[in-house]
C-alpha cells in the first residue's frame, strides 16, 4: 500500500490536510482496503457525549484485509516467522496461505461451538501461533475477541470473563517461559468455576503435559484436523465491535475498552507502515505480547495489513541468555525492532559482551513503546543496538487510542532523545494548563489532552459508557484526556513526562493503584493501605505500599510475603509490590481522601517539602512515616 510519507513535505503536506480536510484525507487512506460496501459518511464525532463513529455504512471486513487480500498475489510470502521459547526448537514459518488455512480452521471451530457474530470469546494463550489464529478467527465471523495477557492470575481472567460474558475462552495446557512452564489450564479451569457464561473451554497443546479434560473442555488438537480450511467471511459494519482489551483504572474493576471495525482497521494499517516505515523484504519483530495492545495493532492488526512478515516470539529477553534479542535480530535479520524501555533498561545494565557478539547490521529502525525512554536508555540503545545508524521511534499511544498517536517517522523527524516528538496525521495534541485552558505559547508544560477524535479512538467502556465519559471526556471538556503530562518544545516537538493520575507503569504496565490496594485490604490483618510509585533503575517505576494493620504485633517478614501473595493472587505477579512499609495511619484531608502527594514524596525519599499539609486531618502521621521509610 503505497500511503508511505517519503519525507518531510510529504509528512507536512498529509498533516495539513488531515487538519483541514480530514474527512479526503481518511478517506483516500480508506480506499487502500476492501470494503464490500461503500461507506456514507467519513466520520460523525462528538467529544462531549464520547461518540464516535468511522465510515458509517460501510461493511468491511479486517480479517478479509489482513489475510485472504494478500493470497492472489503473496499467498507463499511470510506472514510469520514464529520463533519458540527454546531456541534449540525449530523457528516455524506460516506463509499467509498457511495462516488463512489455519485462521479459517480455528473460525470453523468457532462456529462449531455455536459463536456466533457479537459473542464474546475469552483468549487466555501464550505467545504461539495459535493465539493469532485465533484471534484473527474471531474477526472473521464476527465474534468479539477479549485477548487476557497469560500472566494474569485466575481472578483477574474470571472478572475479564464475567465482565464481558464470554461465551467460550481458548487456552492452552501451559506455556513456557524461559526455563520455567505455567500451566496455563489449571488458572483458566480455576477462573471458569465462577463464570457461568463459559460453555465450552478450548484447549491448545503447547507444553504436551498431561491434562484432564472436564465436561467443557475440548482438545483442539481432536477436532481441528476435521476441519476445512476455508470459511466464508462475515462482512461487518465498520462499527460493530471487533474486540475488547482491558486496561486497569482508578477503580478495582478494570476497563473493557471497546474498539471497532473499520475506524482501528484503517489507523494501525497506516500507522505501520509509516512509523516502521516498512517496506516489501523487510522483516519486523515487535517483541510485545497480544495480550496488550501494543501486540494487538503491531503485531496483528498492523503488519499483515500491509502483507508484512514479522517475528513472533514466545519467549523472554534473558532465556538462555542476556543476547537472545540480539541473537534474534541476526538470526532472521530483523530490519525493525520494537520494544520497551524496560527491556532495554534491564539488557543494559548486562555485560556489553551479550551485544558486541551480534551484528545486528540488518537493522534499519528501533523503536520503543510503554513508558518514557530516559536519556541514558536512549543513548545506549541508540549506540549499541541502532549503532547510531538506526532511527529511534519513541511511539506515545494507550489501550484507548488503538494506534500509535505521537511519534517520529523514521529519516523524516529530527530525533531529540527522550521525545515521542510529532503528532502523526489527523492527530491534534494540545496542553491543557490547571484552569482548564489551552497552553497557546508555543513551548510549555501541561496535561496532553486531544483535540479531535482519530478513526481508532475506543468508542466506550463496554458496558459502562458513562465510565468511558467520566474517565476521559469530562476533566477537560471537548477533549480527550489521556492521563498523561507532557511538554512541548518551541519546534512542537512532544516530550511525555508521566502520568498525572492513579497509574502507575511499572515495567511497561499500566496498574492501577486502586485494585492493588483492594487486594491488600482482602488480608484479614490489614486495615487500609495506598501505594505509590517511586523510580526504579530497570522497571522505570517500582511500587511502594504503605499499610496499616488492625493488629499491632504481626511477623512483619512473614506479613509481607502474604502480602504480596494476596496482590500475586488477584492480579499476578508484575503488580507485587518493592516495599513495603507498616504505619499506624495514612496522612488524610478532612473529607478522608489519602493525601498521594506526601507519600509519593517519602517513596522517592524527597523530604524537601510537603508543602502545605496543616489542612491534615493528621498530621503527625507525617514525621511517623518518614521516620520509618523503607
Ligand atoms: C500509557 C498507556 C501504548 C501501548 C503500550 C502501553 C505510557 C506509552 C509511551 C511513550 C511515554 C508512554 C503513557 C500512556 N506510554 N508509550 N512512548 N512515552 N509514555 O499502553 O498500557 O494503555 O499504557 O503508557 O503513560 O498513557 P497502556
Amino acid at each position: 500500500m503505497n500511503f508511505r510519507l517519503l519525507n518531510k513535505a510529504s509528512y507536512d503536506a498529509a498533516y495539513s490536510k488531515s487538519i483541514a480536510q480530514s474527512d479526503d484525507f481518511w478517506a483516500e487512506i480508506a480506499a487502500y482496503y476492501h470494503w464490500e460496501t461503500n461507506w456514507n459518511s467519513v466520520q460523525q464525532c462528538n467529544m462531549k457525549t464520547a461518540h464516535f463513529s468511522w465510515f458509517e455504512g460501510g461493511k468491511t471486513n479486517i480479517c478479509f484485509n489482513a489475510v485472504d487480500r494478500h493470497l492472489k498475489e503473496r499467498s507463499n510470502e511470510i506472514a510469520y516467522i514464529f520463533e519458540p521459547n527454546n531456541p534449540e526448537e525449530a523457528t516455524t514459518i506460516i506463509s499467509y496461505q498457511k495462516l488463512h488455512d489455519e485462521v479459517c480452521r480455528y473460525a470453523n471451530l468457532l462456529k462449531l461451538f455455536n459463536v456466533k457474530k457479537g459473542d464474546r470469546v475469552c483468549i487466555y494463550l501464550p505467545m504461539i501461533p495459535e493465539l493469532v489464529y485465533a484471534v484473527l478467527a474471531c474477526a472473521r465471523i464476527g465474534a468479539v475477541h477479549s485477548v487476557v495477557f497469560a500472566g494474569f492470575s485466575s481472578q483477574s481472567l474470571a472478572a475479564r470473563i464475567q465482565d464481558c460474558e464470554a461465551k467460550l475462552i481458548i487456552t492452552a495446557d501451559g506455556s513456557f517461559r524461559g526455563a520455567k512452564s505455567v500451566n496455563l489450564k489449571a488458572i483458566a479451569d480455576e477462573a471458569i468455576q465462577t463464570c457461568p457464561s463459559i460453555v465450552k473451554s478450548l484447549i491448545v497443546r503447547r507444553t504436551g503435559e498431561k491434562i484432564e479434560l472436564g465436561s467443557k473442555d475440548i482438545d483442539v488438537h481432536d477436532v481441528l484436523p476435521k476441519l476445512s480450511t476455508n470459511c466464508e467471511i462475515t462482512w461487518m459494519d465498520a462499527e460493530d465491535p471487533l474486540f475488547i482489551l482491558y486496561t486497569s483504572g482508578s477503580t478495582g474493576k478494570p476497563k473493557g475498552m471497546l474498539h471497532t471495525t473499520g475506524g482501528y482497521m484503517v489507523y494501525t494499517g497506516y500507522t505501520f507502515k509509516n512509523v516502521f516505515a516498512y517496506e516489501t523484504g523487510d522483516i519486523y519483530w515487535c517483541t510485545a505480547d497480544i495480550g496488550w495492545i501494543t501486540g494487538h495493532s503491531y503485531i496483528v492488526y498492523g503488519p499483515l495489513l500491509n502483507g508484512a512478515t514479522s517475528v513472533l516470539f514466545e519467549g523472554t529477553p534473558t532465556f538462555p541468555d542476556a543476547g537472545r534479542f540480539w541473537n534474534v535480530i541476526d538470526k532472521h535479520k530483523v530490519t525493525q525492532f520494537y520494544t520497551a524501555p524496560t527491556a532495554i533498561r534491564s539488557l543494559a545494565k548486562e555485560s556489553l559482551e551479550f551485544v558486541t557478539k551480534y551484528r545486528m547490521d540488518s537493522l534499519k529502525v528501533i523503536g520503543s513503546v510503554g513508558e518514557p525512554i530516559n536519556e541514558e536508555a536512549w543513548q545506549w540503545y541508540n549506540e549499541h543496538i541502532g549503532k547510531k545508524k538506526c532511527p529511534i521511534v519513541d511511539t506515545w499511544w494507550q489501550t484507548e487510542t488503538g494506534g500509535i498517536l505521537i511519534s517520529p517517522l523514521p529519516n523524516i523527524t529530527e530525533l531529540i532523545p527522550t521525545y515521542a516528538t510529532k503528532p502523526l496525521p489527523g492527530i491534534q495534541p494540545v496542553l491543557l494548563d490547571e484552569h482548564k485552558n489551552e497552553i497557546e505559547a508555543q513551548s510549555g508544560t501541561g496535561n496532553l489532552c486531544i483535540k479531535r477524535a482519530w478513526p481508532s479512538i475506543a468508542r466506550t467502556i463496554y458496558g459502562d459508557h458513562q465510565r468511558y465519559i467520566d474517565t476521559y471526556f469530562s476533566a477537560y471538556p471537548g477533549y480527550y484526556f489521556t492521563g498523561d503530562g507532557a511538554l512541548r518544545d518551541e519546534n512542537g516537538n512532544y516530550r511525555i513526562t508521566g502520568r498525572v493520575d492513579d497509574v502507575i507503569i511499572v515495567s511497561g504496565h499500566n496498574l492501577g493503584t486502586a485494585p492493588i490496594e483492594d487486594a491488600i485490604n482482602e488480608h484479614p490483618l490489614v486495615a487500609e493501605s495506598a501505594i505509590v510509585g517511586f523510580p526504579h533503575d530497570i522497571k522505570g517505576n517500582a511500587l511502594y505500599g504503605f499499610v496499616t494493620l488492625k493488629n499491632e504485633n504481626p511477623n512483619e517478614v512473614e506479613l509481607k510475603k502474604e502480602i504480596n501473595q494476596y496482590i500475586a493472587d488477584a492480579i499476578g505477579p508484575i503488580a507485587k509490590l518493592d516495599k513495603i512499609q507498616f504505619t499506624s495511619g495514612l496522612p488524610k484531608t478532612r473529607s478522608g481522601k489519602i493525601m498521594r502527594r506526601i507519600l509519593r514524596k517519602i517513596a522517592e525519599g524527597d523530604f524537601s517539602n510537603f508543602g502545605d499539609i496543616s489542612t491534615l486531618l493528621n498530621p503527625e502521621i507525617v514525621e511517623e512515616i518518614k521516620n520509618g521509610k523503607q
